[in-house]
């Protein structure tokens, strides 16, 4: 069952009833200020740190869900209602919501009038813009009342909702003219504040909750809007809010646009002040003028869409299946950039206070964004490797504000290191720009500590080399990729957290997984290390890379599949000798990645296993048989009931790996069913089953042994985009940027014709047509270049700024 539709054409998807299974929502924002915004307008703003500068509240684990947002109310003559259905749920005659990139548009209309709302933050403006226009669509003339709502956060969210003591007594608010400025604790340490304003006369407003709504009233009924009579509240401690009253006046047919900022603004020390306790207004003036009419507001949506043109016009898919292309040309990319922009903070599953930025997480992200935004991908890399320890580890995250590693959860992750050669060599494939490897980055945000790039990432590889168990395979710490695989934790006490907690030494657990990804970008280190150069470095590490390999074959080596560990007491994790999670997914995927039984058929039977084994309707779980009790020397992952998240569910984050492991032993119709099992499109129709955004991945998604399966949950913000969006176009479509080149290697479903790939790289736009007469899923008959026939499957760079044809005949 369908809630809405994809309109590729406006890149928009179209809801069209509030009532979707779960809250639906979009991100708005680029530089600094976001916000997420939910289909009927629930959600919330901050600046660059969703805990500690929270702009607007939310409140999470809400009842009923998604309460609070950016809501407006009309008072038509005692009907009161939402444009977007929530708070007052008043029923519609007529509801859409158009999330599009960067913005959001949402449309109610009631008793002829219709109210559209549209919803987006700028580039490089400080502020979300609302446009409300009202259309009287009756033929008589209609007089009404429109209020605006949104409920400051007292900015340091985690301090918000749990220390009321202070905050019920600390508020603080401006109001002047038709501006409410939110000012708590800018007497104090802070020099910033909100404002919201409005372009047009009010007839009054109210700045504090309680005289707004009524003490015990909800967001759906609030006192001032029933009786159509603002308060002209001003906020002093408890809930301060800002709420315009605006009495609107319609002839028939007439439209009339309203412009609403909810802005940011950051003064200097020393210029905090306009008069005693009165704030300097200087610069959100400013912001207020530069978006004073509806033509500012058309030309900033026009600015977001062509930046939008840009980004998505480096990689393009022209191909029958509408599905495909929508995901690879639209939503695929967009994803890949809001998980650069949020890494694993601000979603409506991740609290924006838990966790900032990851360090694996964010050098994966990366690996789905570099050819859109390859400058800030160079930043976002050396913030990252700023947060390493001298001896190669890192901080398993850190907040985006400070870039300070966060002390609380600490490092000895030990696969964290190597997903910067990940990010790095995948950095250098896409731009040749090998000028990073020479920029200095402090280790431990310590500017006396400071190597250059290259170093970190020796310190990385030698992480591994340097931390090998028992059988000489890498020490798996307190967990590698999988979060929830504890082996050195041994947690009988509830009140502890399995990611921080180590009650072993952590000399015997060992992984097979980062064996397999220190082969994978172990590989990437030598091949930078002789690119620049460093022939004897290259040397040393391809030793450690075949001393791998072999201990893999020895010791990582089940007999149908791939182990996944050995545990503290050097007792292995994911064989068949066990009861329950006899095979995992992760090391499968991995070791196949790095090569490994390509040649003698144990790949391929691998991945029969994962198939027979892992595989269902909704994707390739995480491992089976599930897990049915808990595990000591297992961990969290032992925690979940039976097919949710690392407990069996289909982690939709390392599927791809699969996917890429089939197209590298050929088998291009078995990489695109499993493709098509988790890719968001493609689960449409089934929106009532899977619940979250059809137009996203989410994290994870129940798997076969759940009381309910194929239910996704966390929505949005995984690794899920970027790894998805590097298998489709990268494998399985093959178009892959090397060092030297871009390699053109598909491995399709065996009965496409072929298609047509737009892709820049390097300065150059190679069009790129591939044909497949043969009906085969792998393999280059020919490769020709501007008319030219190639030798092998890569063409070389161009760097001309010329379009070039490429032509491709599978066979
Ligand atoms: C979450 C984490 C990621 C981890 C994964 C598996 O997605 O953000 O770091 O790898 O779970 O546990
Ligand atoms: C929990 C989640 C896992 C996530 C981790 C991050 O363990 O199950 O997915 O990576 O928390 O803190």
């Amino acid at each position: 069952m369908r809630f809405g539709r994809f309109d590729d054409e406006h890149r928009e998807y179209v809801i069209d009833t509030p009532m979707v299974p779960y809250p639906w929502i979009n991100y708005l924002g680029y530089d600094g200020f976001f916000s997420l915004i939910s289909n009927t307008a629930g959600g919330y703003s901050f600046y660059k740190d969703a805990r500690l500068r929270r702009i607007t509240r939310y409140r999470y684990n809400n009842i009923p869900v998604d309460d609070g947002g950016k809501y407006f109310y009309i008072n038509d003559n005692n009907d009161v209602w939402s444009p977007g259905w929530k708070p007052v749920k008043a029923e519609l005659d007529k509801y859409e919501c158009r999330h599009g990139l960067g913005y959001t548009k949402i449309t109610g209309e009631k008793n002829n009038l219709e109210a559209e709302v549209l919803y987006l933050v700028p580039l490089k403006f400080n502020g979300e813009v609302q446009r409300v226009r009202l259309t009287n669509k009756s033929d008589y003339v209609k007089k009404f009342k429109l209020f605006s709502f949104v409920e400051f956060c007292l900015w340091n969210a985690y301090d918000d909702m749990t220390n009321f003591q202070r905050n019920f007594s600390t508020g603080e608010v401006e109001i002047k003219g038709s501006v409410i400025y939110h000012k708590t604790e800018y007497r104090e340490r802070r020099d910033h504040f909100a404002f919201y304003s409005v372009n047009s006369d009010i007839a009054g407003y109210d700045t504090q909750m309680e005289d707004f709504l009524g003490l015990y009233n909800g967001f759906s009924s609030p006192d001032a809007v029933i009786e159509g009579k603002p308060r002209n509240s001003e906020a002093h401690g408890w809930q301060p809010i800002g709420s315009h009253c605006i009495e609107v006046e319609l002839g028939a047919g007439e439209v009339k646009d309203y412009i609403f900022i909810l802005g940011y603004v950051e003064n200097d020390k020393n210029d905090k002040w306009e008069s005693p306790g009165i704030i300097n207004k200087t610069k959100a003036q400013k912001m207020i003028s530069k978006m004073s009419s509806s033509e500012d507001v058309d030309r900033e949506l026009d600015a977001i869409s062509d930046y939008w043109d840009g980004l998505l016009s480096v990689y393009g898919i022209e191909h029958p299946e509408d599905k495909l292309s929508r995901m690879v040309n639209i939503w695929n990319p967009y994803q890949c950039i809001t998980t650069y922009n949020m890494s694993r903070s601000a979603s409506y599953f991740e609290s924006g206070i838990g966790r900032g930025f990851g360090f694996r997480d964010s050098n994966q992200d990366l690996l789905g964004c570099i050819h859109q935004i390859p400058e800030k991908s160079k930043q976002r890399i050396l913030d990252i490797a700023a947060t390493q320890m001298e001896d190669g580890s890192a901080y398993h995250q850190y907040q985006p504000l400070t870039k300070r590693g966060n002390d609380e959860v600490g490092g000895n992750f030990n696969d964290d290191p190597l997903w910067l050669i990940a990010s790095v060599s995948a950095y250098i494939k896409e731009t040749g720009d090998y000028s990073i490897l020479e920029r200095l980055v402090p280790f431990d945000n310590d500017e006396n500590k400071e190597k250059n790039l290259f170093e970190h990432l020796k310190r990385s590889f030698y992480h591994v080399v340097d931390n090998l168990g028992p059988h000489r395979l890498p020490l798996i710490g307190r967990a590698d990729w999988n979060d929830c695989l504890n082996l050195n934790c041994f947690s009988e006490d509830p009140d502890e957290s399995f990611q921080t907690t180590e009650n072993k030494e952590g000399k015997v657990a060992e992984s097979v997984l980062i064996a397999g990804m220190f082969v994978c970008y172990g590989r990437e280190f030598e091949e930078i290390c002789r690119r620049t150069g460093k022939e004897k470095e290259a040397k040393e590490a391809n030793r450690h890379v075949n001393s791998m390999i072999g201990i893999i074959n020895e010791h990582g080596w089940d007999g149908e599949w791939f182990l996944r560990a050995y545990d503290d007491k050097g007792d292995k994790v994911g064989s068949s000798e066990n009861e329950e999670g006899q095979i995992f997914i992760e090391s499968q995927g991995f070791c196949i990645m790095a090569g490994i039984g390509v040649d003698d058929g144990r790949a391929k039977q691998t991945l029969d296993s994962v198939k027979e084994k892992l595989s269902c309707e909704y994707g390739i779980v995480l491992q089976n048989p599930a897990y049915s009790k808990y595990y000591l020397n297992l961990g969290e992952i032992s925690t979940y009931p039976e097919g949710y998240k690392e407990n069996a569910g289909v982690f939709c984050h390392n599927n791809p790996w699969i996917m890429i492991a089939e197209t590298i032993i050929g088998r291009g119709d078995e990489a695109f069913d499993y493709y098509r099992r988790i890719a968001p499109a493609y689960l449409e129709e089934i929106s009532e089953i899977h619940k979250t955004e059809p137009y996203v991945y989410s994290q994870m998604v129940s798997g076969k042994d759940a009381y309910k399966k194929g239910e996704a949950k966390n929505s949005w913000l995984t690794g899920t985009a970027a790894w998805n969006y590097v298998a489709i176009t990268q494998y399985i479509l093959g178009i892959r940027p090397d060092y030297d080149g871009l390699i053109i290697d598909p491995c399709i479903p065996s009965d496409w014709d072929g298609f047509k790939i737009v892709r820049k790289f390097r300065n150059s736009v190679y069009n790129i047509e591939v044909k497949n007469p043969e009906k085969v899923s792998k393999g280059i008959k020919s490769l020709k270049l501007d008319g030219k026939e190639l030798e092998g499957n890569k063409v070389p760079i161009s760097d001309d700024g010329e379009i070039h044809r490429v032509e491709v005949v599978l066979g």
